[in-house]
C-alpha cells in the first residue's frame, strides 16, 4: 500500500531535506506533489527516478493526498493546514503555529509516541522545535529514570535554521569578511559570519525570546509535566548545519554519569560519543551534519550540585530537528494504523 503525499514548502532547506529522506526511508510514497509560493512553480525536483515540478500551493487540491508534510512557515500552515485537514488529509505541521494548541499533539516518536493518536480532533499533528527535540531525545531515558526537575540549557545553533537565506547570508558574509570588504546583515539583526547572536525569534515581554519559551512551552507538553522547570538561553553561531546544546539538569534522585551513559546507549535515536580525550565527543560538522542520531558527550556530574547531571547534546537540525521528525511522525501513523 502507498500514499500520496505533498510537501508544502518544497523548495525550502527542510523540504528539500524531507524530499531525500522520504527517498532514504523508502517511505511508501504513491504520489508526491511538491508546493511552494508561485516563485517556484515549474521548477523541477527529482525524487527517486523522476523529475516532479513543483506547484503553486494556492491552487492545490488537498484532497489529492492522505499526508501533507508543512514547512513553510507559520502563517501558510495557519491558513492551509485547516484547509488540508478539512480535505482529508493528516498534516504535519514543522512551524510553531499549532505547537500550544491543546487539541493538536505535540509528538517526538521516541518521547511520547502515544501522543499521537489525538490528532483526529483537528487532523493536525505538530513538530516540535528542533532544539527541543533533540535535547527531549536525550533526556526522555533519563527523566523515566529518575524524574528531571530543572534543566538550564545553551543553545549552539545552526544558520539553516532559519532556512535558505540564511545560509546564504553566513556563505555571503564569510566570503566577503575575507576579501577585506564589510559583511552586509539582511536575516539576522547582526553579523553572523565570525560571530555570536544571542538572539533567536523574537523578544518577549519577560526577557526571554520566543526560541527560548518554545524550549519551556514544548518541553512541559511532550514531557506532559508543567512542573519541569527549564531555563534556556539560545544562540545562533556560525555554523552551517547541525545544532549543540550544553544541558545541565537536576534530577529527583541521584543519577551517576555511569548510570546515564548506560540509559543513554540503549536509548533509541541516541548515539553516544564521549571519550573523555581529544576529540572524543560529537560536533556539528564531524556528527551532526547529515546524520540522523542525536549524540550525546560530555556526560558528566555536575561539581556544583549533588542532584546535577552535565550533557552536549549535537544533531542535525533539518534531520532529527526537523523533517526526519516529521518523516517519522507519518510512520508512526502508518505503523499504528491511524491513516487507513
Ligand atoms: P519558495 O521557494 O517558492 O519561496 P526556507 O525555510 O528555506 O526559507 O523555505 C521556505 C519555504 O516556504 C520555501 O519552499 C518557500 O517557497 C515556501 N514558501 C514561502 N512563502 C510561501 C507562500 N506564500 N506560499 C507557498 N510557499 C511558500
Amino acid at each position: 500500500k502507498t500514499y500520496d503525499v505533498a510537501i508544502v514548502g518544497a523548495t525550502g532547506a527542510v523540504g528539500e531535506a524531507m524530499i531525500e529522506i522520504l527517498e532514504q526511508r523508502d517511505f511508501p510514497v504513491g504520489e508526491l506533489y511538491l508546493l511552494a509560493s508561485e516563485r517556484s512553480a515549474g521548477k523541477r525536483i527529482s525524487f527517486r527516478d523522476k523529475q516532479i515540478a513543483v506547484q503553486d500551493l494556492a491552487n492545490f487540491d488537498f484532497s489529492k493526498v492522505q499526508i501533507g508534510l508543512f514547512s513553510a512557515g507559520g502563517s501558510i500552515s495557519e491558513e492551509y493546514a485547516p484547509i488540508a485537514a478539512e480535505a482529508g488529509c493528516v498534516v504535519i505541521d514543522n512551524t510553531s503555529h499549532f505547537r500550544r494548541d491543546h487539541e493538536i499533539p505535540l509528538v517526538v516518536p521516541e518521547v511520547n509516541p502515544h501522543a499521537a493518536v489525538d490528532f483526529h480532533a483537528r487532523g493536525i499533528i505538530a513538530n516540535p522545535n528542533c532544539s527541543t527535540i533533540q535535547m527531549l531525545v536525550a533526556l526522555k531515558p533519563l527523566h523515566d529514570a529518575v524524574g528531571i526537575t530543572r534543566i538550564n540549557v545553551a543553545t549552539y545553533q545552526a544558520v539553516s535554521g532559519t532556512g535558505k537565506s540564511a545560509i546564504e547570508e553566513l556563505a555571503g558574509q564569510t566570503a566577503r569578511l575575507l576579501n577585506g570588504q564589510p559583511a552586509e546583515s539582511k536575516v539576522y539583526p547582526r553579523q553572523i559570519a565570525f560571530n555570536a547572536l544571542p538572539q533567536i525569534d523574537s523578544f518577549q515581554e519577560n526577557g526571554y525570546t520566543r526560541e527560548e519559551m518554545k524550549m519551556v512551552w514544548e518541553t512541559q507538553k511532550i514531557f506532559e509535566d508543567d512542573s519541569i522547570a527549564v531555563n534556556p538561553t539560545c544562540v545562533r553561531v556560525p555554523v552551517f548545519h547541525g545544532h549543540s546544546e550544553a544541558v545541565h539538569i537536576e534530577t529527583r534522585d541521584k543519577l551517576s554519569a555511569v548510570e546515564a551513559r548506560q540509559l543513554l546507549e540503549s536509548a533509541p535515536g541516541v548515539t553516544v560519543i564521549d571519550e573523555r580525550e581529544d576529540g572524543g565527543y560529537a560536533t556539528p560538522v564531524t556528527d551532526g551534519a547529515g546524520n540522523d542520531a542525536v549524540f550525546v558527550s560530555r556526560i558528566r556530574e555536575d561539581i556544583s550540585h549533588e542532584r546535577g547531571l552535565d550533557l552536549w547534546v549535537v544533531s542535525d537540525n533539518l534531520r532529527k530537528g526537523a523533517a526526519l521528525n516529521s518523516v517519522q511522525i507519518a510512520e508512526l501513523l502508518l505503523r499504528d494504523q491511524l491513516i487507513t
